[in-house]
């Protein structure tokens, strides 16, 4: 790979980061705005890090963040019904999140965005790790699966995100191909 994968310091690159994900994700202006205040709060979290896929040039074309679970956490009240359903909510505990994990389309299928998720947990301290998606079939659920995330609930709903979420978790590390 031609890319680079090494520590990201987020707040500092917020703007750059925003600008891979409104490509990758589909964001407008009004959402960037909004998921930049986020993030920068996210940062400030005990145990969030992040790091970044990065071209020869420097450019910013990738990057993955997460922190350790923390059940007061706005995202972990939102899931814990739904896992609490499913008797899953022990995977809130211990658990680090990924938060976000996005590769610009120029520069995907080439094995950043497993990298970049790999990398990250690989330095945590907890035994599992959770996120969320988008309930569809997409490379980024296919590279979940492969990595040995597994549903913990389906149909999420997020108050003010149009399409329901599914909420995957694996053990620790990640499975290797
Ligand atoms: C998900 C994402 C980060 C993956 O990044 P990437 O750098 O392309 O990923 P990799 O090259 O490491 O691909 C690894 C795996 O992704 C899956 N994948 C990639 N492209 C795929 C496609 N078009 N269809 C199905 N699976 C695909 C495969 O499982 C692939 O494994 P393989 O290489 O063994 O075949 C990237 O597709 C992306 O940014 N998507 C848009 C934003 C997004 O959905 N982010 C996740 C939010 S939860």
């Amino acid at each position: 790979m031609d890319l680079v994968i090494g520590p990201l310091d987020l707040s500092a690159h917020v703007d750059e980061a925003l600008a891979v994900q409104a490509v990758a994700f589909g964001l407008g202006p009004d959402e960037v705005a909004v998921r930049r205040q986020i993030v920068l709060r996210h940062m400030t979290y005990p145990g969030a890090r992040a790091l970044g896929a990065t071209t020869a040039e420097g450019r910013l074309v990738g990057f993955v963040y997460g922190l350790p679970n923390d059940r007061a956490h706005w995202w972990s009240t939102v899931v814990e019904p739904y896992l609490r359903a499913r008797d899953n909510d022990h995977w809130l505990d211990d658990s680090f999140v990924i938060t976000e994990l996005h590769v610009h389309p120029a520069y995907q299928n080439r094995g950043a965005g497993r990298a970049l998720i790999t990398t990250i947990t690989d330095s945590a301290t907890e035994p599992r790790s959770i996120l969320s998606a988008i309930d569809t079939e997409s490379p980024a659920r296919a590279l979940y699966r492969s990595l040995g995330y597994q549903d913990l609930a389906r149909q999420v709903l997020f108050p003010s995100a149009p399409r329901p979420y599914a909420v995957m978790g694996a053990p620790l590390p990640l499975l290797r191909p």
